[in-house]
């Protein structure tokens, strides 16, 4: 069976966006674009047109620089909303409009105050108009992972007949196990009549830090679309990270039988692009992206990867980008470390030495947090070799 294809639809600009104290002007979200068009994502959700004159500034202008990607607005389902994202648009060469409502009761009855008959009939309308605009158009269902499920095949069955060509399931608050979501996909691939017409899409926030599980779990179930943003940023817990999902995509492409576009040796630095950018540290345990993803201190792991990497690396940092391994000395650090590490700076000792030498670097190490290579420089010139008489 041939492989499938995961489009990867960035929403670092929309959703990544909405993070506290964030705000990108239009330059520099001109240059994230083009830095994530150059990853190779396949949809770059630039913004929300309506919400403000710099945010419609910043889509036209995405539009206008970026070539291969499909450029993506967001609307409420809302006349003027979708009025407004088709211009901003206009100059895009694969323009979307993304645009939805409510789907759960929660959201009906305290965000609407509304009927599930009145949502189906705002969506079908906002679908229809959005898709005599541009000839793609994504429907979200806002809060979908608590929503009733015969009642979401209905009105994604409807919205599909009205022209919406990617239906996008949101878990909107994070609050789906993986097996549940992957559940719902799979219910919908199996109740909503018109499903082949669309793509399914999975848009995960990560609350209770299931977001990257939940995406994989949507994929698995026959979502061909995973919704996610670099580092994960977003809204409260954030949403999926991109890195995180591309990597698990490439490294079970066997099992899961599925790939994406992405050019993975880019994943770092476009990650500290963004973050230098908004301004946001990546926290150092992040999954392929943090400092410390390729960091190894204690001796037991040193001795492994030094014997063989694969021991514990499951990806090169070549892979993504990431500069190289790290062997950072602790107090935690075995003899065979301290001894490739000397070796690295040009010393040549053996293992009487290096016995000796690492009594002086636990020492060294008990009193600082990581022995540097200039503690290491300083330990070798003053070390005075036992002669034998
Ligand atoms: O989380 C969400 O439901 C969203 C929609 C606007 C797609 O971000
Ligand atoms: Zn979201």
């Amino acid at each position: 069976m041939a492989s499938e294809k995961i489009y990867i639809f960035d929403t670092t600009l929309r959703d990544g966006e909405q993070v506290p104290g964030c705000k990108l002007n239009t330059k520099e979200k001109i240059q994230l674009a083009l830095a994530l068009e150059d990853l190779g994502v396949d949809i770059i959700e630039a913004g929300f047109p309506i919400s403000s004159p710099g945010d419609f500034e910043s889509v036209a202008k995405i539009s206008e620089v970026v070539t291969k990607a499909t450029v993506c607005g967001l609307t409420r389902a809302v006349q003027k909303d979708i009025e407004v994202a088709a211009e901003a648009l206009k100059s895009a060469k694969r323009p979307r409009i993304h645009t939805g409502i409510g789907s759960s009761d929660i959201h009906i009855k305290h965000k609407f105050n509304t009927t599930r008959e009145d949502i189906i009939e705002r969506a079908a309308k906002a679908t229809k108009f959005a898709r005599n605009l541009v000839p793609d158009v994504e429907f979200f269902a806002e809060d979908a992972g608590r929503a009733d499920l015969p009642f979401l095949a209905k009105l994604i069955e409807t919205v599909i007949r009205a022209g919406a060509t990617v239906v996008n399931i949101p878990d909107t608050t994070g609050y789906c196990l993986p097996h549940q979501y992957g559940e719902k996909i799979a219910y919908l691939k199996n109740n909503v009549a018109n499903i082949d017409k669309a793509i399914i899409s999975c848009h995960c926030h990560n609350d209770l830090g299931l977001s990257t599980a939940n995406s994989i779990a949507g994929a698995i179930a026959g979502a061909r679309q995973i919704e996610c943003t670099i580092n994960g940023i977003g809204e409260r817990a954030g949403n999926t990270s991109l890195e995180e999902v591309v990597m698990i995509i490439k490294q079970h492409a066997s099992s899961l039988n599925l790939y994406t576009d992405i050019q993975t040796q880019k994943l770092n630095p476009v990650s500290q692009l963004v973050s230098d950018t908004m301004r946001m540290p990546v926290q150092p345990n992040k999954a392929v992206v943090g400092s410390n993803a390729f960091a190894h201190s204690s001796g037991i792991h040193q001795d492994g990867f030094l014997k063989e990497s694969t021991t514990y690396e499951i990806m090169t940092p070549e892979e993504v980008g990431a500069g190289g391994s790290k062997i950072v000395l602790t107090a935690r650090s075995g003899r065979s470390a301290l001894a490739h590490r000397f070796q690295k700076l040009g010393y040549e000792f053996n293992r009487n030495d290096i016995d000796v030498l690492y009594g002086q670097f636990l020492k060294v190490a008990d009193k600082k947090k990581e022995v540097l290579d200039d503690d290491l420089h300083v330990l070798a010139k003053s070390y005075q070799p036992e002669t034998v008489v």
